[in-house]
Parts: C-alpha cells; structure tokens; sequence
C-alpha cells in the first residue's frame, strides 16, 4: 500500500481489492460483534474545510470502534482559518497523531499536507477527488452484485470530484464506465487521460444521458452544484437540465441496474424522488460502507503491521 490515501490514480487495482477485502472482513466482524481493537491508542485528526454529515460521523464512529480516537478539526476555527501554511499545520499533526484526515478545496493542498508528514492523510474530498466515497461505491456494487469486472457502470452529471474517482476506480477494477455530461462539465483532464490510455478500452464520454444509460448495471448521480459552487447554481440548473436520473433512463439500462448517489441528494434534480426511494436500499447500503471502506483504509495505512 501508498503512505497515503490522496487520489485513486495513486493505487493499483491490487490496493484497491485489498481495501475492499479488508472492508468486508472488518463488516464482519463488526456484524458479529468481534472485537476490533487494531487502533488502539491511536489518534486520527480530521480537518474539515468544507461541510460533512457522513464523512465526519464515519471516519469519528470507525476510528472509535477500532479502538482509537478522532479529533474534530474545523478549518474555520483552527489555525488554518486564519492562514497558518498547510506544511506547518502537517509537521505539528504529525507530532500529536498516527494519521490526518482532511476535506478541503484544492487537491494541491492534501498532497503538501502529504509531502510534510510522516503519518498518513486520506482524502475525505477536494473539489478533485472523492476516493473514500469509491471506494464504498464499489463496495456496495460488489456486495449487490457479486463481481466488478465487467459490469458497465454509468455516471450521469457533473464531470466533478465523484465522476474523477468513479471513472478511475471503475476502470482499475475491470468496470466498463460510460459518462454523460454536457459540454463544459467534462471530468478533469488528467481522468480523461487516464481514461483514455487504459488498454482496455471501455471508457466512453457522451453528451446526452440516454446515449450513456443503455445497458448499464449500475447508474450513478450527483449534485448539479458542489460544494464551494453556491452561487454559480442558476447556471447550473439550465446546463444539467435533462442530466437526471428518472425513470425512463433506468428503463435504458440492464435489468437489475443498480442506483448509487453519494448524497446529499436533490430529488427533482439530478435523481427523481421515484427512482430515489426505489432504490434506496442500496443508496444507504453506500453510506454505510463509507464506515466499512474507511475503517480498511484506516486499518491498512494506520495499523501497525498491515500496509
Ligand atoms: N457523501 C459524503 O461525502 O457525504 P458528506 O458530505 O455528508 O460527508
Ligand atoms: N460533488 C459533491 C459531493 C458531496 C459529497 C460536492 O463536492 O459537494
């Protein structure tokens, strides 16, 4: 395994099958009640520059049970807030703590935080990248639906920080990915490189949902506007009119198809409210495995003899 967790580009598909492994050995567990004391006396510091429901509950609830501790860091009342550097802020963690979680703006900032400490730092999201929701994502696929490979996974919406990790974990994993969305909300261009250079061939970018949809076994949304973009959403609303998940579009699609969305969801936005409620044992089976994912990621960087 990495030192860190900061983006799904850094992994191989090997580290990734063991995050998962690990995920489903660790929910187990959990589930039967084993104890899971792999952390113990460990400390994880979580930096929050953006807001968070299931990102900081999760990461705090899976440290805990692992028998270690998370801190609440706001960005706002920290030091940060008021300009301290971010390789200062590093190599003061990395005296106190055994790992740093951080969601914040750019991705730029994660990987200094990264280059200045010794302990590890996961990315809880940057306007790049969301790798702790893939790796749930692709857990609750597996769980469903048995395997990865093969299964052609459909992203509709923003090019943002979810459609980047979906595209480059789905294609690590053997997943054929097709992604639909409009003209200037592509993903970002170092996925579509990416993308575009895997030898198998199966990453497709389309303009219209429908195009995206057909035999798709699992299709996946997201917010219009992210966080940080509050007030560019009247534009938004115009361009990703149409980009929704309803059901016609899941009509398009394989028998069985799945839905998955992060959340916080918009219903009569991005997902209709119909097709959310259909589907949303699956879409909080995904929330839960942010607890499972994040606890093998924990456990594989944090733990002692496990990397
Ligand atoms: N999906 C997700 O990351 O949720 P939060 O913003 O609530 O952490
Ligand atoms: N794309 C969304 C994901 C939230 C979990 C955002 O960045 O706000």
């Amino acid at each position: 395994m990495t030192k860190d967790l900061l983006k799904l580009l850094d992994l191989s598909k090997e580290d990734i099958v063991k995050i998962l492994n690990t995920a489903d050995q660790l929910k187990y567990e959990q589930k039967h009640g084993i104890a899971q004391d792999h952390l113990h006396g460990k400390t994880l510091a979580m930096i929050f520059e953006k807001n968070s429901t299931r990102t900081r509950v999760s990461f705090e609830a899976g440290m805990f049970q692992l028998g270690g501790h998370a801190l609440f860091l706001s960005g706002k009342e920290s030091q940060i807030g008021r300009g301290e550097p971010v390789e200062d802020t590093a190599r003061v963690l990395d005296r106190y703590c055994d790992g740093i979680m951080i969601r914040t703006f750019a991705q730029e900032e994660v990987e200094e935080l990264a280059r200045y400490t010794r302990i590890p730092v996961i990315n809880g999201l940057t306007d790049f990248c969301h790798p702790c929701q893939v790796l749930a994502d692709l857990l609750t696929i597996r769980e469903h639906k048995a395997v990865l490979e093969g299964l052609k996974l459909c992203y509709i919406g923003d090019g943002n920080n979810m459609a980047n990790s979906l595209i480059v974990g789905g294609l690590k994993c053997g997943m054929e990915v097709s992604v639909a969305c409009p003209q200037g909300y592509d993903p970002a261009p170092q996925v579509l490189e990416f993308a575009k250079s895997d030898p198998a061939h199966t990453f497709s970018l389309h303009r219209t949902p429908q195009e995206a949809a057909v035999h798709a076994d699992v299709l996946v949304t997201d917010v219009w506007a992210s966080m940080g973009q509050e007030e560019e959403k009247a534009v938004r609303e115009k361009a990703f009119a149409g980009y929704q998940v309803n059901a016609e579009l899941l009509a398009l699609a394989n028998e069985g198809c799945m839905v998955q969305h992060c959340l916080p969801a918009h219903r009569g936005e991005e997902i209709t409210a119909e097709v959310f409620e259909a589907h949303a044992e699956e879409i909080f089976d995904e929330a839960e495995n942010r607890l499972h994912a994040q606890k093998a990621v924990m456990y594989l960087l944090m733990g002692d003899k496990n990397g």
